[in-house]
């Protein structure tokens, strides 16, 4: 046996291609570049490269990169305060605050001093609430992303069972929203699921995005399902997904890597939110072919 590969990071190299595509238009129109601000606090590593490659990545595609570094010592009135600058900012089309934040700091008043018109991680109530209830909105970056690669592989997601497992706020919970706004028929599982196994049983789509290594058995899936796999574990050095992958490729018709799957659909998708979200805000043409 053996699944096909979803190539993530391909298609987020095309996508990434297509966002560069539709920059000069926004430029012309917009007499600048697209602008992204990300705001990192403390000296978290993994945040930290998580920083560097989307600055890198914002200029690559001919945007503007404002980084914001401030220690952890900040207080989340001095950190608001650089959020409401930045919303003011017209060189500023995109706003990402790096989480998580220090302790101290309460980042749901962080995120809500974010102006959602500039929320490119769609993690702001107005956004949450106008994707629930199907209006325009910006969508998380991770499952926009997983999305596309579903739609890339299985055409119209109509009818389909899909099994969401994990309700976080930026993964979750929204992947839930986006498959529902495809039609399809969404369950999400989480660590109070009875009987997970049962549950993924019956998925033509299973997301993982609970962050337990491995979680997911090859056995666990219907023959024929697609899975994503959002999870990046570490384990003894290695990155390992929430899914078994060798066992996974035995019944999944198609699974996406770790690494190499979704993670790179992040950072393309929220290079792709920033034009749309400066676009959308100037009241440009909507960006072609992203
Ligand atoms: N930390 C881990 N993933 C993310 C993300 O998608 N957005 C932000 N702001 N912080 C993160």
């Amino acid at each position: 046996m053996g699944a096909d590969i979803i190539d993530g990071k391909a298609f987020a190299e095309r996508l990434r291609a297509r966002v560069a595509e539709a920059v000069p238009a926004f430029a012309a129109a917009a007499g600048r570049p697209p602008g992204l601000a990300v705001v990192l606090v403390g000296e978290d590593p993994a945040s930290q490269v998580y920083v560097r490659s989307k600055g890198k990545a914002t200029r690559a595609a001919g945007m503007e990169s404002f980084e914001h570094r401030l220690p952890d010592t900040v207080s989340e009135a001095e950190l608001i305060a650089l959020v409401e600058a930045l919303n003011r900012d017209p060189r500023v089309d995109g706003i990402l605050v790096q989480l998580p934040l220090p302790a101290a700091i309460d980042d749901k008043a962080v995120i809500a001093a974010i102006d959602p018109a500039k929320d490119v991680d769609g993690f702001h109530v107005a956004n949450a609430g106008r994707l629930a209830v199907g209006e325009e909105a910006l969508v998380p970056c991770t499952p926009l992303g997983c999305l596309m690669l579903l739609k890339d592989r299985l055409g119209d997601l109509s009818g389909l069972e899909a099994v969401v497992i994990g309700r976080s706020n930026i993964v979750g919970k929204p992947m839930a929203q986006l498959l529902l706004g495809e039609n399809a028929t969404v369950t999400i599982a989480h660590s109070r699921t009875r009987d997970l196994p049962a549950v993924v049983r019956r998925a033509d789509i299973v997301v993982a995005a609970v962050g337990r290594p491995e979680m997911v058995k090859g056995d666990w899936l219907r023959p024929g399902a697609v899975v994503i796999d959002v999870g990046i574990n570490r384990v003894d050095g290695k990155l390992v997904g929430d899914v078994d992958f060798a066992g996974a490729c035995e019944t999944a018709s198609a699974i996406t890597p770790v690494p190499g799957g979704v993670g790179p659909m992040t950072i393309a998708v929220l290079l792709r939110n920033t034009l749309v979200a400066g676009a959308t805000r100037l009241g440009l043409p909507a960006p072609e072919g992203v």
